[in-house]
């Protein structure tokens, strides 16, 4: 039986939607660790710390009380830091900015790993992230990299973040993009590669529900081979 999903890949490859459709789906809790990255970064910015100074980034992290309420209506479990509700705050541009230099940070990652792995501990879980299958859960029943091209996942935030300002630019948006994979990717410490047990599926011609039923099939032929 399939109790932990491990889905890794690149920032705009879909993770997220799959991750929460398939969790919905198999009636498991879901995990957004990216979100726990934001929400340090977003700390660390009201609190005026500067990127660089890894020492108190990693104070910070390791005094910080993470916790998801169950999902709303819309599928997002609301993300609260010291009790208040910071679930739209971290997916704001300046957070996109600096994120990847918060999570490249040892200390960081190992807090958070920490509360990842207490986190999924119980089982019936579907996390999605960088090193979910490499770090966070190495023994997960199914692991999935999950990517898509450089210009389908650009074109994917574009359309994203048009809905919020017209005046968007594309390429400025893939620049982003290139600048997070490069970071996520050439890190030290757990960077963003294909754990050799995970299975690739490359979402840039394939609609949502497909990759579901693909995901599916994976977990009964599993299952037979039990
Ligand atoms: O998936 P996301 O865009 O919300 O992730 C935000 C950042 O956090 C991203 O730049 C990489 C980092 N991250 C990470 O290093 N490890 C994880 N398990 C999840 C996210």
């Amino acid at each position: 039986m399939v109790k932990n999903i491990a889905i890794d890949g690149p920032a705009g490859a879909g993770k997220s939607t799959i991750a929460r459709k398939l969790a919905r789906k198999l009636g498991f809790r879901y995990l957004d660790s990216g979100a726990m990255y934001r929400a340090v970064t977003w700390q660390a910015l009201k609190q005026e710390i500067k990127l660089d100074d890894e020492r108190t980034l990693v104070s910070l992290a390791e005094g910080m009380e993470i916790v998801f309420l169950p999902p709303a209506e819309d599928g997002i479990s609301p993300l609260l830091v010291g009790g208040q509700d910071i679930t739209k705050e971290i997916r704001q541009p300046i957070i996109d900015q600096n994120v990847s230099l918060v999570a490249k940070v040892k200390g960081v990652r190992e807090a958070m790993v920490r509360q990842q792995r207490k986190m999924a501990s119980t089982g019936n879980i579907v996390i999605d992230g960088r090193d979910i299958g490499t770090r966070v859960l190495p023994e997960a029943d199914l692991k999935l990299y999950i990517t898509a091209s450089l210009e389908e996942r650009s074109k994917r935030r574009y359309q994203e973040q048009l809905f919020k300002n017209p005046l968007v630019n594309y390429q400025e948006i893939k620049n982003k993009i290139i600048r997070r994979d490069k970071i996520d990717c050439e890190r030290e410490f757990s960077p963003l590669v294909k754990d050799q047990d995970a299975i690739l599926i490359d979402t840039s011609n394939l609609p949502i529900e497909e990759v579901i039923n693909k995901i599916m099939q994976l977990i009964k032929d599993g299952e037979h081979n039990d």
